[in-house]
């Protein structure tokens, strides 16, 4: 894929798209209003008919553009400008490129608008149109025998001032890095459990860190997990024929002086519930329940692509949770790393049980920040829906930045409470801790549980079960995984500097 910027007229762009925005207002922008001009006021008449709107995430195609170089155009809507926000300019974007992907088309062209009355401002805009293309043009079809998503090979990026080139061009690099790093994540949380388990995806991070000088990359196997007496991760693992893996990929470009921020990934390549079985129904998707994992791995991806001064280490806990003679059992009690004792009430909630080794380890290292991510609960999709992130954390300072990163590049995260009275639900008889705290708050007991492995590191946890993975295709997005949050790691890490 190319990518260029380009002062050039909209008019005289010879491409197989031209893509415009338009917003819900009384008079075209400059660049759009050259575009009707050349086609002798067709959008014009469009709008007084009342079929271009400008309404958020409308498209409006013309086929067979006469008047202007380019064969045909694309006009995608924005909404009322005074509300604009990033989340429903990069919505907009996303519908606009699916909505050309679905054949093959060579080149395409965008129109950035640097008209003043929107929020969403031109850096932003081409960094929002990089990311897109990437995404917007790679499917979930892997194994289709005929494609149904194609991306699109030349992309230009019709700017109206040269002045404005150098800076636009960074932010188009960027927004592409961004959208390589999604797509990794998407690729491997779609790919099938029998594709993706715990050596296959060690296998994958290994090859990533070779691409990068100062990615290094260690994977630990069965043995070495029981020599670090990881012992509450290994019980998960036991029901499987598959040995798990921890994959720790260090990234350590800030020098001594800066922060090290450890992001720390649930990897349960496929969960059946163990035991404690899930109906089919709710099985089918859980490939995605090492999207955790997989986030972490291309949000280091895009941190080692843009070369950022910082400290980051990846620890990513790999296990398929099975049933088997040697699967771990209900009334087990496990012993973690740290030393803490957990009685297994349902083997289903097995991804904290990873976790509380991996945060552990996390916690020996003594970094200065964890951030860890799971698709953990069913209950923090019951309480905040598919598309918001769930956040806990033991540290207000560390939780606000990570809410404020989420913010700045359009990612919806929640806080949630995290009162000390819910651990009485996690009280066990015969150890220190159960697995499970019953029926309510079940995203908040869940947090509640991994705290006990974090010392006093700031820690936040990022319960993804709902935005990681969507069953059915919106047109602003491709079903299956969403590659969500990895944006906010690269910008939580980069704000950090
Ligand atoms: N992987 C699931 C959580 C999940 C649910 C992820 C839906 C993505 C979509 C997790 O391991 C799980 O099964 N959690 C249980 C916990 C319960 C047994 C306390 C749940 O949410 O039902
Ligand atoms: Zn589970
Ligand atoms: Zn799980």
């Amino acid at each position: 894929m190319t990518f260029q910027v380009d002062p050039i007229s909209p008019v005289e762009l010879d491409v197989n798209w031209l893509i415009v925005t338009i917003a819900e207002e009384d008079n075209f922008h400059p660049q759009l209003q050259k575009i009707d001009d050349a086609l002798n006021g067709q959008l014009t008449r469009l709008k007084e008919n009342g079929d271009l709107t400008g309404k958020s995430g409308s498209v409006v195609k013309i086929l067979d553009a006469e008047g202007i170089a380019a064969s045909r155009l694309l006009v995608i809507g924005l909404g009322d400008p005074a509300k604009l926000e990033r989340t429903a300019f990069d919505k907009a974007a996303m519908t606009a490129i699916r909505s050309i992907t679905e054949k093959e088309y060579r080149s395409a062209g965008v129109v950035l608008n640097s008209s003043a009355t929107h929020d969403v401002n031109l850096l932003t805009q081409s960094e929002i149109w990089a990311k897109s293309i990437v995404v917007g043009g790679f499917g979930q079809g892997l194994h289709k025998a005929e494609k149904d998503r194609f991306s699109l090979k030349d992309v230009t990026f019709v700017i109206e001032s040269a002045s404005v080139e150098p800076e636009v061009k960074e932010s188009v690099a960027r927004g592409r890095m961004l959208g390589d790093a999604i797509n990794l994540t998407r690729e491997l949380v779609n790919r099938t459990p029998d594709e993706m388990y715990p050596e296959s995806f060690a296998a994958r991070a290994r090859q990533v860190a070779d691409e990068y000088e100062n990615l290094k990359c260690e994977i630990w196997d069965q043995k070495r997990l029981e020599d670090e007496k990881m012992g509450s991760m290994l019980a998960v693992a036991r029901g499987s024929d598959r040995e798990p893996r921890l994959v720790i990929m260090e990234y350590l470009n800030g020098g001594p002086d800066a922060p090290t921020i450890a992001l720390v990934g649930k990897g349960v390549t496929f969960d059946s519930g163990g035991y404690s079985i899930k109906p089919s129904q709710g099985m089918i998707t859980m490939k995605c329940d090492m999207a955790g994992a997989a986030t972490v791995l291309g949000a280091l991806s895009a941190i080692a692509e843009m070369g950022l001064k910082v400290n980051v280490i990846g620890m990513m806990g790999m296990v398929e949770n099975l049933v088997s003679g040697k699967a771990y059992k209900l009334g087990d009690v496990l012993t973690a790393r740290n030393g803490k004792t957990i009685e297994v009430h349902n083997t289903d909630a097995e991804g904290r049980l990873v976790l509380a080794d991996v945060l552990s380890y996390a916690a020996d290292r003594e970094v200065d920040y964890i951030i860890d991510l799971a698709t953990l609960t069913g209950a923090c999709v019951v309480a905040l829906g598919m598309d918001v992130v769930g956040l806990f954390s033991n540290n207000d300072d560390w939780s606000n930045k990570v809410l404020a990163a989420a913010k700045s590049c359009g990612e919806s995260i929640w806080p949630m409470p995290m009162f000390d009275e819910y651990n009485e639900l996690l009280k066990s008889d015969l150890a220190d801790v159960k697995n499970i705290g019953g029926r309510w708050g079940g995203a908040i007991t869940a947090a509640k549980f991994l705290e006990n492995f974090v010392n006093e590191t700031a820690w936040v946890h990022l319960d993804i079960a709902g935005p990681a993975y969507a069953e059915s295709s919106k047109p602003h997005q491709e079903g299956g995984a969403s590659g969500v949050m990895v944006k906010t790691l690269v910008e939580t890490v980069l704000q950090l500097k």
